[in-house]
C-alpha cells in the first residue's frame, strides 16, 4: 500500500472517479474557493461515527462505560462541543484546557482533571468549579488538594493515578520492556513501591477528600517499530488485570471499594496508522490498528476478574478526532530536478509546523490530489512533497502522484489528533483556518491567523530599530 492508497480512508470521505472529492458532503474544491488554503476541515459526521462505534463496542461488554474526550488531542471548541453533545465527559490537562472547556459550556461535573505536578492555580480552578474527579498524581498533590478544599469548604472526589509494575504484561511478553520505557516516567504513584497505596490511604483518611477510583493511561504505542494490534491489545488487557488486582488488594487491606476504574486512552481511529520516517524516503507503511470491538473485548477480558461492578472510564482523544479532520492544502510550486537524481519537488502551502508530530513520532498522512480520480496515472518522476519552511519540512518522500500543477489541491488525511494543538508559527507562517463540516453544511470555527496575530504579543518599542 502506498501513501495515496485510500482503502482505509475515513467514511466521511468520498473520492469519485472524475477526481472530485467530498468530505462530510462538502466538495473540497468549493471549500478551498470559499475559505482558501491551508484549511483544517473537521467532519462532525466522522466524530459522531467514531464516538458511537466505540460507545457501542464498550456498552456491549461493560455495564457502565463512560467515554471522556481527551481534549489535548484537539481543543477546537467545535470538537469539544460536539463530543459533549454526544454525551462524552471531558479529560482536561491544564487550567487552560479547563478554561477552554468552560468556554465551550461543558459542565464542570463532567470534567476529569489530569496532569503530573499540577499547579496550585490549576487545582484551585478545578476545585472551585466542582469537577467530576481529580486524578491525583502524588502524595504532595494530596496535601495541596486538601489545603485548597479546606479553604473552600468543599469535598473533592479523587482518583489515584497508578504507575503499574507491569509484571503480568512482561510475563506475557518480556520484549515489551522497551515500549514501556516511554510509557513510564513522571506520571502517577507506583503500586510496587507502596506509594500508590499511601496516596489512597491519605485520601481515605482526609475528611476533605473522597476516594473515587484508580486510573492508568497506556499511551498509543503505534509509532514504535515493534507495534502490532495484538501487542497493543495484550498491553491494555494486562494493565486492566493489574488495576483490578490492586483494587482487590485495597479492599483486603483497608476495606476500601473502588467505584471507578479509569483506563485512559491510547486508541486511534480508522483501520490503520501510516508511519514513515522523515528523511528515509520510501513510502512508509500502514500498520493495522485494533478495532473498537477488539479493544472492548480485550478490556472486558482484563476486567473479568473484578468482583464488583465499577464505572469504567476511558480518556480517548486521538481515536475521536484522528481521521475526522483533514488539512486541505494548495500546490504553490512544482520543480523537477535531475541531480543528484531525478525527482519532482512539489511544494504545498502547508508545512510540518502544522503537524510537528510527523517529526516526533514517525507519523505520516495518507493523501490525495483533488481533481484526479483514484486510478489516475502517476507522473513518471518520484515526488517529494514538501512545505515551504526552512525546516526539513518533508511531508512525504519518494511517492507517486498524478501530474500536479500550481493551484492544485492536496488533502492530507488523519490530521485531527495532535496536529493543530502542536502547531507552531516557525518562519512566521500563520496557522490555517478551521472549518466544521456537517452533512454538506460549512461553518468557519477558527479564523485563519493573520500577521497581526503573530505580532500581537510584541511589546518592544519600534524605536529599538537602529535606523
Ligand atoms: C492521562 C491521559 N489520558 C488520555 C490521553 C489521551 O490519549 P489518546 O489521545 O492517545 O487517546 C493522554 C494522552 O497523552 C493522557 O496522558
Amino acid at each position: 500500500m502506498t501513501v495515496t492508497d485510500l482503502s482505509h480512508a475515513p467514511e466521511a470521505l468520498a473520492h469519485a472517479p472524475d477526481g472530485s472529492v467530498t468530505f462530510d458532503g462538502v466538495g473540497l474544491a468549493e471549500l478551498a474557493a470559499r475559505h482558501g488554503t491551508p484549511t483544517w476541515a473537521i467532519s462532525a459526521s466522522q466524530l459522531r461515527l467514531n464516538y458511537s462505534t466505540l460507545h457501542t463496542a464498550l456498552s456491549a461488554r461493560l455495564s457502565r462505560p463512560v467515554i471522556a474526550y481527551s481534549m489535548k488531542a484537539n481543543n477546537n471548541r467545535a470538537v469539544v462541543q460536539t463530543m459533549a453533545g454526544l454525551g462524552a465527559a471531558l479529560d482536561c490537562s491544564s487550567e487552560f484546557e479547563l478554561a477552554l472547556a468552560a468556554s465551550a459550556g461543558v459542565p464542570a461535573g463532567k470534567v476529569i482533571i489530569n496532569g503530573n505536578g499540577k499547579s496550585r492555580a490549576y487545582l484551585t480552578a478545578a476545585i472551585r468549579m466542582g469537577v467530576w474527579q481529580i486524578n491525583v498524581d502524588s502524595i504532595a498533590e494530596v496535601d495541596r488538594i486538601r489545603s485548597i478544599a479546606r479553604s473552600l469548604g468543599v469535598t473533592v472526589p479523587c482518583a489515584v493515578r497508578l504507575k503499574l509494575s507491569y509484571a503480568r504484561l512482561l510475563l506475557s511478553d518480556p520484549s515489551y520492556e522497551r515500549t514501556l520505557r516511554i510509557a513510564e516516567g513522571k506520571f502517577g504513584s507506583s503500586t510496587q513501591s507502596g506509594d500508590a497505596e499511601a496516596v489512597v490511604r491519605a485520601i481515605v483518611a482526609a475528611e476533605e477528600l473522597e476516594f473515587v477510583g484508580l486510573t492508568h493511561h497506556a499511551g498509543f504505542p503505534g509509532y514504535r517499530a515493534d507495534f502490532t494490534a495484538e501487542r497493543q491489545l495484550m498491553h491494555q488487557a494486562r494493565c486492566a488485570e493489574e488495576i483490578v488486582e490492586f483494587a482487590h488488594l485495597l479492599r483486603r487491606r483497608m476495606g476500601v471499594v473502588t467505584p471507578r476504574l479509569n483506563l485512559g486512552g491510547g486508541l486511534r481511529s480508522g483501520r490503520s496508522v501510516y508511519l514513515s520516517t522523515p528523511g528515509n524516503g520510501g513510502d512508509g507503511e500502514f500498520r493495522t490498528l485494533p478495532t473498537p470491538d477488539e479493544y472492548a473485548e480485550a478490556i472486558a477480558a482484563g476486567l473479568a476478574g473484578a468482583d464488583w461492578d465499577p464505572i469504567v472510564q476511558f480518556e480517548t482523544g486521538g481515536f475521536h478526532v484522528g481521521n475526522a479532520v483533514l488539512l486541505l492544502a494548495g500546490v504553490q510550486d512544482v520543480k523537477d530536478v535531475t541531480r543528484p537524481r531525478e525527482r519532482r519537488y512539489v511544494t504545498l502551502d502547508c508545512a510540518m509546523t502544522m503537524f510537528t508530530g510527523r517529526g516526533l513520532n514517525r507519523v505520516g498522512f495518507p493523501l490525495l490530489v483533488v481533481g484526479h480520480g483514484p486510478d489516475a496515472a502517476p507522473h513518471p518522476l518520484p515526488v517529494e512533497l514538501v512545505g515551504p519552511t526552512c525546516a526539513y519540512d518533508s511531508i512525504a518522500e519518494d511517492i507517486s502522484l498524478p501530474p500536479v500543477r500550481e493551484g492544485d489541491l492536496v488533502a492530507l488525511l488523519n490530521q485531527g489528533a495532535y496536529c493543530e494543538v502542536l502547531s507552531t508559527q516557525f518562519n512566521g507562517f500563520p496557522r490555517p483556518a478551521v472549518v466544521h463540516l456537517d452533512d454538506g453544511d460549512v461553518r468557519l470555527v477558527r479564523r485563519r491567523e493573520t500577521l497581526a496575530d503573530i505580532w500581537a504579543r510584541e511589546s518592544a518599542a519600534l524605536d529599538l530599530w537602529p535606523g
